[in-house]
């Protein structure tokens, strides 16, 4: 599929101020995410991931930088309404402790962010019905989250997130909470959506084989980018883990 740019990110700064502290979270980052790319990003604890999501997702402010979506830079992109608006319309959130609405089967909360765009009766059935077929959620969809497994409740998420097919799916460590054989389904779930729907995607981990799925991996550290690795090698998670490892040591040193 063709690829073009989707999302670019130009020296993104973020600090955190209050009484007595002053937190750089997010130093100077920039990047581009492409059509159909998956991006993860790894890094210590506290440098600066969940911060650039919600960033990018609009639920939180930069303090300097510019991000542009198909080229195009709105100002005020981070107060609502229009914050809400760029949510609708280009985002998807998957997060680690799924955030499913309880009293709600698994069809309605999939149906959710149609619901909210006011979208049609007769043409929310079929794109729910084709998320469901593709999650593997066709035995539980009259279900309620209480009633599903870790595995198929982010499978919910994953549906919520992509029905109304927004450009950019955000995950922070959507397989956090999932065994090993859990988290496999799941990340080849969003492989094939992303291939399917040429979606991009990213999502935040820190597990290195994890993000061998991605296409390309940034590697955060102290709310700066500090290296890179474009995936495709047969030995992906060797070299991941051996440039994570690199940077962990850096803080010991
Ligand atoms: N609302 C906030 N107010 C003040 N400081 C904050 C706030 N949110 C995050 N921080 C600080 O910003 C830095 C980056 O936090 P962030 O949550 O982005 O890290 P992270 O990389 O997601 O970490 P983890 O892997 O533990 O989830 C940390 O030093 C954190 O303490
Ligand atoms: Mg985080």
């Amino acid at each position: 599929m063709n690829r073009k740019e989707i999302l670019s990110v130009n020296g993104l700064s973020k600090v955190y101020k209050g009484e007595g502290f002053k937190v750089e979270a997010l130093k100077q980052i920039s990047f581009r995410l492409e059509t159909g790319e998956m991006i993860a990003i790894m890094g210590t604890s506290g440098s600066g991931k969940s911060t650039l999501l919600n960033i990018l997702g609009a639920l939180d402010e930069p303090t300097a930088g510019v991000i542009k979506i198909n080229g195009q830079h709105s100002k005020d992109m981070f107060q609502e309404p229009k914050a809400s608006l760029y949510r609708r319309d280009n985002i998807g959130f998957i997060f680690q402790s799924f955030h499913l609405l309880k009293d709600l089967s698994v069809e309605e909360n999939i149906s959710l962010p149609l619901i909210l765009k006011g979208e049609e009766k007769s043409l929310i059935t079929p794109k729910v019905n084709q998320v469901i077929e593709l999650m593997g959620l066709t035995d539980w969809r009259k279900h309620r989250p209480v009633q599903l497994s870790g595995g198929q409740q982010q499978r919910v998420a994953i549906g919520r997130a992509i029905i109304a097919a927004p450009p950019i799916i955000l995950a922070d460590e959507p397989t956090g909470n999932l065994d090993f054989n859990t988290s496999r389904d799941i990340l080849n779930a969003l492989v094939d959506m992303k291939q399917q729907l040429n979606q991009s995607i990213i999502l935040v981990t820190h597990d290195a084989n994890v993000a061998t799925y991605a296409d390309r991996v940034l590697f955060f550290h102290d709310g700066s980018i500090v290296d890179e690795y474009k995936c495709g090698a047969e030995n992906d998670l060797e070299y991941i883990l051996e440039k994570f490892k690199t940077i962990t040591e850096r803080l010991t040193v």
